[in-house]
């Protein structure tokens, strides 16, 4: 399978989640800053989950965080709200793969989700020694 047949613009945001939902979970009071507002980093590990959740069930090979670009955050994250991880495949590579990950919240005073962070993340396919290993396409079938 081509890389390129899986490329597109990443970076626009989406008035609806793009690709599938790999992670919900919910902002805690322990997940906040010193300010009382949802820490940032937390967000960020949320969707690096998500996104290696979404990298290892679709080349099936153990992966492992590669670089992680284009973040932006768009919108704070309130204790309370329910936040979905979104991804989508960029792109394939010979041992990577690119994935586009969105976190949208719903929060009880809005009646739709909410696009609050959104992301490129790079996932590398390890072999048992930790050294990449090429993704085999039959792999990309999930
Ligand atoms: C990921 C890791 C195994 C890659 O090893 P490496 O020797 O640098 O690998 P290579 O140079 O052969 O690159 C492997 C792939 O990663 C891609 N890659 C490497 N650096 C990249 C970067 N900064 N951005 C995007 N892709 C990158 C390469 O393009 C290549 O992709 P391809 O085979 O699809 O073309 C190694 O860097 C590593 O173990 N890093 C730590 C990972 C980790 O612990 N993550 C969790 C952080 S706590």
């Amino acid at each position: 399978m081509s890389g390129e047949a899986h490329r597109h613009d990443s970076s626009e945001p989406t008035a609806a989640p793009r690709g599938e939902l790999s992670l919900r979970t919910l902002a805690m009071p322990a997940d906040t800053n010193q300010s009382g507002d949802i820490f940032g980093g937390w967000l960020l590990s949320q969707m690096d989950i998500g996104g290696g959740i979404f990298a290892g069930k679709t080349v099936r090979l153990r992966t492992v965080t590669v670089a992680i670009e284009a973040m932006t955050f768009r919108k704070p994250v309130f204790v309370g709200d329910v936040v979905s991880v979104y991804t989508d495949t960029v792109r394939v590579g010979r041992t990577s793969i690119t994935v586009r990950v969105e976190a949208w919240v719903t929060r009880s005073s809005e009646s739709q989700m909410i696009l609050v962070t959104d992301g490129t993340f790079t996932y590398v396919a390890i072999d048992e020694r930790g050294a990449p290993t090429p993704i085999i396409p039959d792999g990309l079938t999930a």
